[in-house]
C-alpha cells in the first residue's frame, strides 16, 4: 500500500537531508536580508511566527535578532530536531494550512519553498487568509519560492551524489537539468519516484545502485508564479511591499514582502 500522507517525504529523510545540504552561512545571509526588511517596514516588530520552520535553521538566525519567536512545522521529526538546537523559540508541530490565530504576530515567515508544499491553490489562498488574520496591523508576511516549473523529464547524468545515513542517495548537483538551482532537485526526485513503492528496491541513480528504504509518494511542488502569488496575496487582503528576485541565489528565486495595512 502506498501512503498518501503529504509530510511523508520528511520523515527521517528530509530531516537528515536538509541539514546536510544546507549551510549556516546561507541561512545567515538570507536572515540578514529579512531582518533588514523587517526593520524597514515594521520597525517595532517583536513577535514572529515562522511556519514550516523545518529543523529551525532560519529560526536560529532570526532568534539572534531578538524577536519573540513561535516556530511550527507539520513534521514532528523536524520539530524534534529543531528542539535539540538550543534555539530561543517556542517550537510546535502544526500545519500552516490550519493556522488559527487572531492578530498575534508582527511578522509571519514561510521560507525555502515551503509554501509550494501546500497541495493546491485553494489551500494556498485559505492559508494566506489565515496568515492575514494571524497578523497584527502593519504586520509583515514573508514568503519565498522559485517560480519556474519543475522539469517534466527525469534527469540524466548527475555529476555527483550525496549519501544519507539511511542508505538513500540524493543528487548533489543536477546543474545539467536544473540551471544550477539546487532547490529543483527535490522536484525532480519526486517526479522520478512519485507514486512508486520503491521501499527495499535498488534503483540506478547517476550510475550508482541505490537501495531505497522509504516510500516516496509526494507530488512535485506546486507551481506558483509571481502573478499568481500577487493575486492570492491581494485576495487575502495583503498589500505587496516588495518583490525581490534572486533571494536564494538564482534569478527565479523570489521573495515577497506583504503587509496587513488594516
Ligand atoms: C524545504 S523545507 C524548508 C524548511 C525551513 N523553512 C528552512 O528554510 O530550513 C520545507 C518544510 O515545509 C514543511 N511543510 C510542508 N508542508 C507543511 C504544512 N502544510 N505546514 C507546515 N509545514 C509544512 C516541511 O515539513 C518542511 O520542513
Amino acid at each position: 500500500m502506498v501512503t498518501k500522507k503529504r509530510d511523508e517525504f520528511y520523515s527521517g529523510l528530509m530531516v537528515e537531508a536538509f541539514d546536510k545540504i544546507t549551510t549556516e552561512a546561507v541561512y545567515k545571509q538570507r536572515a540578514t536580508k529579512i531582518v533588514k526588511l523587517i526593520k524597514k517596514h515594521n520597525p517595532k516588530a517583536k513577535t514572529l511566527l515562522e511556519v514550516a520552520c523545518g529543523t529551525g535553521n532560519f529560526t536560529k538566525q532570526l532568534a539572534k535578532a531578538g524577536f519573540i519567536i513561535t516556530a511550527t512545522d507539520i513534521s514532528k521529526d523536524e520539530i524534534e530536531k529543531a528542539k535539540t538546537k538550543s534555539i530561543d523559540a517556542k517550537f510546535s508541530v502544526a500545519d500552516m494550512s490550519k493556522l488559527r490565530a487572531t492578530s498575534k504576530y508582527d511578522v509571519v515567515c514561510c521560507f525555502w519553498e515551503s509554501f509550494r508544499y501546500l497541495p493546491n491553490y485553494k489551500v494556498c489562498e485559505d492559508t494566506l487568509k489565515r496568515t492575514f488574520k494571524a497578523l497584527k496591523k502593519n504586520g509583515l508576511f514573508f514568503v519565498d519560492f522559485t517560480h519556474f516549473p519543475p522539469h517534466e523529464k527525469p534527469f540524466k547524468i548527475p555529476t555527483y551524489t550525496i549519501k544519507l545515513g539511511n542508505g538513500l542517495v540524493l543528487l548533489k548537483d543536477t546543474h545539467i537539468l536544473t540551471r544550477g538551482n539546487h532547490d529543483t532537485r527535490w522536484d525532480e526526485m519526486r517526479y522520478v519516484l512519485r507514486g512508486k513503492d520503491v521501499t527495499g528496491q535498488k534503483i540506478e541513480w547517476g550510475g550508482k545502485s541505490i537501495l531505497l528504504k522509504q516510500r516516496l509518494n509526494r507530488a512535485p511542488l506546486l507551481r506558483i508564479d509571481q502573478k499568481r502569488m500577487e493575486q492570492m496575496l491581494a485576495k487575502a487582503g495583503f498589500n505587496i511591499l516588495e518583490v525581490q528576485d534572486n533571494f536564494a541565489g538564482c534569478p527565479e528565486s523570489v521573495l515577497f514582502v506583504a503587509q496587513k495595512n488594516k
